[in-house]
């Protein structure tokens, strides 16, 4: 077919054909444009939460999560649907967890943010995912605090989690589901979809004073006690840069 004949089967966008048939269909007003916007945007957020939740409710069930968690289901799934509307959302911030025990629910944490970067609706947000404890147990128990504890957890003496190995231990974990841990002597698989892992180890009235942490965007509170801990400017909720907070006692 000659260059001619092809013109007249796919006209010039504007040639007068063109022209004519745009003329039909009215432009859009620029109020529409912006409800289709919104629309849109509507419709890849529900698709990245519908699908990081999707992923995230087996995910709590998963090994490596559940073995390291003394958390339940029901506060496990409060992290899945909090987080996921988070990175959904596209919210700027980290994950903080002060109280991690073991790290389970910081790796569930860590699984959801692999999720959000497989899925082409969801905002790629570089995270990183904080660990706070003293890696050997809670601080020593006030006097004034016998009985208080009404949640069934009996309040231990001081250093009675650290059998379990500590930090290390808990590095050891991450270092097998291939995360990326910051300041550790060696970096497993490092991908995109990987968030950082940081540890803060120490008394939280001494390392989240002073944690280069930038923004938080999910700030999850579960140290059993407010002793040694930081006044709460620091570590409750400053609103301009926290997005949403998941207090768990205290
Ligand atoms: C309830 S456990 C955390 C459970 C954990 N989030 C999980 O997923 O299983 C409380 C943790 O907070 C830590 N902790 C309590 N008070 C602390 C403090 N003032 N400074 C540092 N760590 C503290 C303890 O070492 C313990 O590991």
């Amino acid at each position: 077919m000659s260059s001619t004949a092809l013109k007249h089967f796919f006209p010039h966008p504007s040639s007068s054909h063109h022209a004519r048939m745009s003329h039909s269909s009215p432009p859009k007003s620029e109020r529409q444009e912006y409800i289709d916007k919104l629309q849109n945007k509507f419709n890849s957020m529900e698709a990245c939460r519908s699908h990081i939740r999707q992923k995230g409710y087996p995910m709590m069930l998963n090994d490596a999560v559940k073995h390291n968690t003394m958390v339940g289901d029901g506060r496990l799934k409060d992290v899945v649907n909090l987080w996921s509307d988070v990175l959904a959302r596209g919210v700027a911030g980290d994950w903080v967890e002060t109280g991690t025990y073991k790290g389970g629910t910081s790796m569930l944490a860590a699984m959801l943010v692999r999720a959000a970067a497989d899925h082409p609706s969801c905002p790629r947000i570089h995270r990183t995912i904080w660990l706070a404890d003293s890696f050997e147990g809670l601080p020593a128990k006030r006097a004034e605090d016998a009985g208080k504890d009404k949640g069934g957890l009996q309040m231990d003496p001081a250093g009675s989690y650290s059998g379990y190995g500590g930090v290390a231990y808990v590095r050891s974990q991450f270092s097998r589901q291939s995360f990326r841990i910051r300041g550790a002597a060696t970096i497993s698989a490092n991908t995109r979809a990987n968030p950082v892992i940081r540890f803060l180890p120490g008394w939280f009235n001494a390392t989240i004073p002073s944690a280069p942490i930038d923004k938080i965007a999910l700030l999850r509170l579960d140290g059993d006690m407010c002793e040694r801990c930081p006044p709460p400017p620091r570590l409750a909720a400053c609103p301009q840069h926290l997005a949403a907070a998941h207090v768990t006692r205290c």
